[in-house]
């Protein structure tokens, strides 16, 4: 079967950052946002989220310096010409989007000095929830979402319709990785 042949490292890589992003988008969306900036335990949450976010920047980094690499094998082509330029344009911005999640969520923490109230342990910064860059970050959080469902449904669409296994193309033959 040929996905022996795929890279477990991508393989590991790609569903680390699918389920590390849908765990942030899940708990920023239903907890974190829901959190009363008066409860001192919400700064724990939010360190948490602020380190699941680092990691998920950094996998994608990975991922994308991979693909400028050339580290990546042309990718499974339907021979509808838009499907796969639509495909080609999702990934990348998916990544791209991954990366201005974390760009915002920091430069959200950096301007309500966030890191210092995490320092001090002295609760919330009081201007959090009426920082534009809060709602920067749910705003891309909201494409973010879009997406991936639209990620979701090309995926499907190449399993099911297309009747191709293109995770088998997604994560690199081993023998291309001998650097990684
Ligand atoms: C529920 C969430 C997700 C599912 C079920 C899923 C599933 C898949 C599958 C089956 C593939 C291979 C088929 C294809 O190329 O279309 C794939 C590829 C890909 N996915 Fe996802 N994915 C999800 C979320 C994400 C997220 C959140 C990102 C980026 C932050 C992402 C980035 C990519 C990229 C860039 C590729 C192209 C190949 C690669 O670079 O590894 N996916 N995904
Ligand atoms: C892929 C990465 C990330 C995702 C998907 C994500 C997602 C979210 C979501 C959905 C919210 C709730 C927004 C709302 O509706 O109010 C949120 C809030 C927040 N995020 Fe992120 N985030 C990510 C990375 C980061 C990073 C790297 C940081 C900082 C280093 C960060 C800092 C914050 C902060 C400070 C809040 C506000 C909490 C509050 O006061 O309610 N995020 N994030």
């Amino acid at each position: 079967m040929k996905f022996s042949r795929v890279s477990p490292f991508l393989r590991v890589l790609h569903w680390s950052v699918v389920v590390l992003t849908v765990a942030l988008l899940i708990t920023g969306i239903f907890v974190l946002a829901r959190f009363p900036d008066t409860d001192p335990s919400k700064l724990t949450t939010i360190l948490r989220h602020m380190v699941l976010g680092f990691l998920v920047c950094v996998a994608v980094l990975i991922r994308m310096s991979l693909r400028f690499a050339g580290k990546y094998p042309p990718p499974v082509l339907s021979g509808i010409t838009w499907v796969d330029l639509l495909a080609k344009m999702v990934h990348w911005i998916l990544d791209f989007m991954a990366v201005l999640m974390a760009v915002t969520g920091v430069a959200l923490a950096l301007q309500s000095h966030l890191f210092e109230a995490i320092q001090d342990g002295n609760g919330m910064p009081a201007n959090m929830a009426r920082n534009p860059l809060l709602l920067i970050h749910a705003f891309v959080a909201g494409l973010f979402i879009s997406m991936i469902f639209l990620h979701v449904a090309g995926a499907l669409f190449h399993r099911f319709i297309l009747r191709e296994r293109k995770q088998d193309n997604t994560l690199v033959d081993s023998n291309d990785l001998t650097t990684v």
